[in-house]
């Protein structure tokens, strides 16, 4: 175990992600935590993370001294190094005169030189690496026992350390991807100086959170919504297998998933896992309030508040006193790091707002995740890979790929054409290369000649693209023979279709869906 103290950074359950990667269990504590409750963990080290303040100010965020006399190996990241530097004696803290952020050429201090030897947390290392800076203050003299083992142009103390008391820091953060060599730094630091084995997997985690979610629920029930998508099912899958049917599952027919979805989850979730799962039976609702709306975000308001009627009429039935969110990482950065106003482009519906009346207490089991972590921890479970594997399908469902009026008839010819691109997608083994693959359908008719007739039918727009977060997208370059394969089968085999296009626009300028 090796446990991470918060000081608030942006970036600490990164670090949490890259000690897993290293595979060591780690867990994050408040930055007050008592020297005795960590004394009583008997983690292997402690990692101090970065943080938003300033050591030398009055409300400054501090550790319990106390942990500097455990005796266990300690790397501070940024603030957690000015922490070190405050604490320790012969350490201080200023404000530096230039602040520095982004991308900064680190040099180790010379083997053999005066200062520093070698050091184990940069074996393997090259002489120069990029290391990431983010920060405003730096020490202005090292503790005692403490010395320079990397520099950077603006910061003489990039990284420092007391190997005799096996006390490390970084002033650069090498958890985010734009550091050289993070992740093996971090790696040398749990093996080299802390003794971890690094045999910590995926099966582990269920293990724990199977214990830990069994503590927190006791005999209680716990209720959820299933979309289907990857995360609501790993979460699902992961409830059932700690507390069985004492986990209740919801998925919400809305009239407007893809084709043969409702069976496939039912098929999935109820008859592979065995989870406890009730079909609420909405479409007709949906599509009757859905009557004759354009608007995009008309829609999306519509389905979000109906969504939240029908799973309260039943749920409410269920005497529950948990709520299951399948909310990841990701998720939660969102959501605190977005303060202050800025531009609504979509509002993305899930069961966020729920009525308080429901009185429920969240279970998260996967807010610490990222999605590829989901996605392993989903195959340790035993969640088919077509499945883990699938891409993102937004809450409003076809309604938002649907320009103009949703009916039945249009959400028919959509879901036929959207099935034989995907099938085509996964045929050609491209489908798991792709960000995310659907078919759209368009407000207009357009004129065309079949068998010698003129028709005047719906156009389709096929999009791909490839991103790496969502919040950028590059449209995907897809072979010809793919597109003139689908286009073919799209107007030969779907009725009303006359015309196919593919949508060759990115995000930005474009969003992913078209509303
Ligand atoms: P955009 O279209 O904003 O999409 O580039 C980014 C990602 O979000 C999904 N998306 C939604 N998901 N409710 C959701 O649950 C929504 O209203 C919604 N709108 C977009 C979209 O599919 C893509 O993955």
């Amino acid at each position: 175990l090796v446990v991470i103290l918060d000081f608030g950074s942006q970036y600490t359950h990164l670090i949490a992600r890259r000690l897993r990667e290293v595979n060591v269990y780690c867990e994050l504590l408040a930055y007050d935590t008592p020297a005795a409750t960590i004394k009583s963990l008997a983690p292997k080290g402690i990692v101090l993370s970065g943080g938003p303040s300033s050591v030398y100010t009055a409300d400054a965020p501090h550790l319990d001294v106390g942990i500097l006399d455990l005796g266990i190996p300690i790397l501070g990241i940024c603030y957690g190094l000015q922490e070190l530097a405050h604490h320790l004696p012969g350490g201080s803290v200023v404000a530096g005169e230039k602040k520095e952020f982004g991308h900064a050429a680190a040099t180790l201090v010379p083997p053999g030189s005066t200062s520093a030897p070698p050091s184990a947390l940069f074996e393997g290392f090259p002489s120069t690496f990029t290391a990431w800076m983010s920060h405003g203050d730096k020490l202005a003299s090292l503790p005692d026992g403490f010395e320079v083992l990397a520099s950077t142009a603006n910061t003489e103390h990039a990284a420092v350390g007391d190997a005799a008391r096996r006390f490390y820091g970084l002033q650069f953060h090498p958890e985010v991807t734009h550091s050289d060599h993070g992740t093996a730094l971090l790696r040398n630091w749990t093996r080299n100086v802390c003794g971890c084995a690094g045999d910590w997997t995926m099966a582990d985690f269920v293990e724990e959170a199977v214990a830990h979610i069994r503590a927190r629920v006791g005999d209680g029930i716990v209720i959820g919504a299933v979309s289907g998508g990857v995360d609501s099912t790993v979460a699902a899958v992961l409830l059932q297998k700690a507390i069985g049917t004492q986990f209740r599952a919801f998925l919400v027919d809305n009239g407007l998933l893809r084709k043969n979805e409702v069976s496939e989850v039912v098929a999935r979730l109820h008859d592979k896992c065995g989870v406890a799962l009730t079909t609420i039976e909405g479409a007709d609702t949906f599509l009757a309030r859905l009557d004759g709306v354009v608007e995009p975000e008309k829609k999306r308001k519509i389905i979000g508040n109906t969504f939240i009627d029908l799973f309260d009429a039943e749920a409410s039935k269920v005497d529950a006193a948990f709520l299951l969110q399948g909310t990841l990482y990701p998720d939660v950065i969102e959501s605190v790091s977005h303060k202050g106003p800025s531009a609504t482009i979509k509002t993305h519906h899930n069961v966020g707002g729920l009525p308080a009346h429901m009185k429920l207490q969240l279970i998260e089991p996967l807010r610490f995740l990222f999605k590829d972590e989901v996605r392993a921890l989903g195959l340790v479970l035993g969640v088919e890979k077509a499945s883990v594997g699938r891409h993102p399908f937004p809450g409003p469902g076809l309604a938002i790929r649907i320009l103009g009026a949703v009916t039945p008839q249009r959400l028919s010819v959509l879901r036929d054409a959207d099935a034989i691109y995907i099938e085509e997608l996964r045929a050609a083994g491209l489908y798991d290369a792709i960000g995310q693959a659907f078919a759209v359908l368009l407000p207009v008719k357009a004129v065309g000649v079949m068998g010698d007739c003129r028709t005047y039918e719906e156009v389709i727009a096929l999009r791909a693209v490839e991103t790496s977060d969502f919040m950028t997208a590059n449209w995907f370059d897809l072979p010809t023979p793919l597109l003139r394969r689908v286009s073919t089968r799209i107007v030969n085999e779907v009725r009303g279709i006359n015309r196919v296009t593919y949508d060759i626009t990115s995000k930005p300028p474009g969003t992913i869906e078209w509303l």
